[in-house]
């Protein structure tokens, strides 16, 4: 049996927008309206142009620029709601107006105070007007998740007879459980007897951490459309996230569902949403978030490197992701240290890997991410430690006072030497201290520090150049702490030196 289509209806413009700090311009919300058509989306719902000028000019532009997916304008049960929506659309391919009211008990008699009855003649009126303007009309019975099944049946079977094609049962407050929901929608497809002229949609809100539940469940149960947000992004705590609702579906073959969302587009527009809504992305974030693909344990790290399914149901690359990260922190083993390595070109030989990742625990206890650009300072390091010439201790002692004094010991092929020196500064001062140690005349040509970008704990690196003899000799280091790099540094010039 071929998987059934289950509609991707995107409210990230208008229930998305509705957030605090997320207000796009029309141009914005033209160029993120231009990537859902991209990603696949069946039904963009492109604001609610009775709100202001703003959400009506959108929708009225919206219309023009993108013309695969269906366009979609909200409206309260309202003649003048309705008309705006409708002048709205008018350039739309394919419009729809979404309209609908409160079912509830608590919208029926405290929002609205006003009866069940009046309720449906005016969700009749609504329906029957917006058919005026588009042949599709969209339905929805605000709060329906704590609204009585039996009455929500009676509005469902009034509307469609009115001419919806399509009926929404939000869970507007985030109220329900997957059971209770799936329930729900089972209970309107056994129960309105004109169900099958109209298409029933989820639009689930997040507040309890289950609209990704909810949603699932009323598609198990006979939902077809899916009303989502990129990122989830909606408010209070949100709404189902579209990336999160399509992985589902696709990781679940045996559901035996699809969707026409292009899901290798999916990170590209959580990216796109987040930075122009200005709302980030939680790192923890199903399918979207920094850390969906990244490995930092020991154990999983090379549970990845040996089989990616090990420890991934999703292949990063099917949602935009290149490939898996694997984070070298102090809790990487040995197994991590040499896939990185290997992955930067550089394979170990013969017990090297044992002193770099010696050196790799070091740097990593005062780093808190090892990135590769670390990991060829400490080949660098490593290779340099079989040289005759290295250093073995560093004081200096600094501060306000006009002299600085450093100490340093070295290790001259397998034998300690120490010296202390004065300078005009601690770089000043080491380097004479290390003149006294390999008694040689040597000249300072060139410093350079280069700087910190990353965060004070990164990495410092410095290049110098020393003349001896008439000759000039390069050394370079990279350290957390700048004054061994630049010590270093001095040391790998030196060491040059016939
Ligand atoms: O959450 C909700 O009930 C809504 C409706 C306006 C569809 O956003
Ligand atoms: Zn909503």
């Amino acid at each position: 049996m071929s998987a059934e289509k289950i509609y991707i209806f995107d409210t990230t413009l208008r229930d998305g927008e509705q957030v605090p700090g997320c207000q796009l311009n029309t141009i914005e919300k033209i160029e993120v309206a231009k990537a859902l058509e991209e990603l696949g989306v069946d039904i963009i719902e492109a604001g609610f142009p009775i709100s202001s000028p703003g959400d009506f000019n959108s929708v009225v532009e919206i219309s023009k620029a993108v013309t695969r997916p269906t366009i979609c304008a909200l409206t309260r049960a309202v003649k003048k709601d309705i008309e705006v929506a409708g002048e709205a659309l008018k350039f739309a391919k394919r419009g729809r107006i979404h309209t609908g009211i409160g079912t509830s008990y608590y919208h029926i008699h405290h929002k609205l105070k006003t009866t069940e009855d009046e309720i449906i003649r005016r969700a009749i009126e609504a329906v029957k007007y917006a058919r005026n303007f588009v042949d599709d009309v969209e339905f929805y019975a605000e709060d329906a998740g704590r609204s009585d099944n039996v009455f929500l049946a009676k509005v469902t079977e009034a509307v469609i007879k009115a001419g919806a094609t399509v009926i929404n049962i939000p869970d507007t407050t985030g109220y329900c459980l997957p059971q209770m929901f799936g329930d729900k929608i089972k209970y309107l497809i056994d129960n309105v007897p004109n169900m099958d002229k109209a298409i029933l949609a989820t639009h689930c809100h997040n507040d309890l951490g289950m609209a990704t539940a909810n949603s699932i469940s009323g598609v198990i149960n006979g939902a077809r459309q899916v009303e989502v947000t990129i990122n989830g992004i909606g408010e209070r705590a949100g709404n189902t996230s579209l990336e999160e609702v399509v992985m589902t579906l696709n990781s679940h073959k045996d559901l035996n569902f699809t969707t026409s969302i292009e899901t290798k587009k999916i990170m590209k527009t959580s990216r796109m949403v987040s930075s122009l809504m200005n709302m980030p992305v939680q790192a923890n974030k199903a399918i979207v978030g920094k850390n969906a693909f990244a490995h930092s344990s020991g154990i999983h790290q090379d549970g990845v490197i040996k089989n990616r399914e090990n420890y991934e149901i999703i292949d990063p690359k099917d949602v935009g992701v290149s490939e898996s990260e694997i984070i070298l922190t102090a809790r990487s083993g040995r197994a991590a240290l040499k896939h990185r390595l290997e992955l930067i070109g550089y394979e170990p030989i013969n017990g090297e890997l044992d002193g770099i990742y010696e050196r790799f625990l070091e740097l990593a206890d005062s780093k808190k991410q090892i990135n590769d650009s670390d990991l060829e300072l400490l080949i660098d390091r490593n290779r340099k430690d079989s040289r005759s010439l290295k250093l073995d201790y560093l004081h200096i002692s600094t501060g306000t006072a006009p002299e600085t004094m450093a100490t340093v010991r070295l290790d001259v092929d397998g034998e300690l030497q120490s010296a202390t020196a004065s300078g005009n500064g601690p770089v000043d001062a080491a380097f004479n201290a290390i003149k006294q140690v390999v008694k040689r005349k040597l000249h300072l040509e060139e410093f350079l520090i280069q700087a910190i970008t990353r965060g004070s704990d990164d990495i410092g690196k410095v290049h110098v150049q020393v003349n001896s003899n008439d000759t000039i000799y390069s050394g370079f280091s990279g350290n957390t702490n700048i004054l061994t790099a630049s010590v270093e540094a001095f040391i790998d010039a030196i060491s040059k030196i016939k």
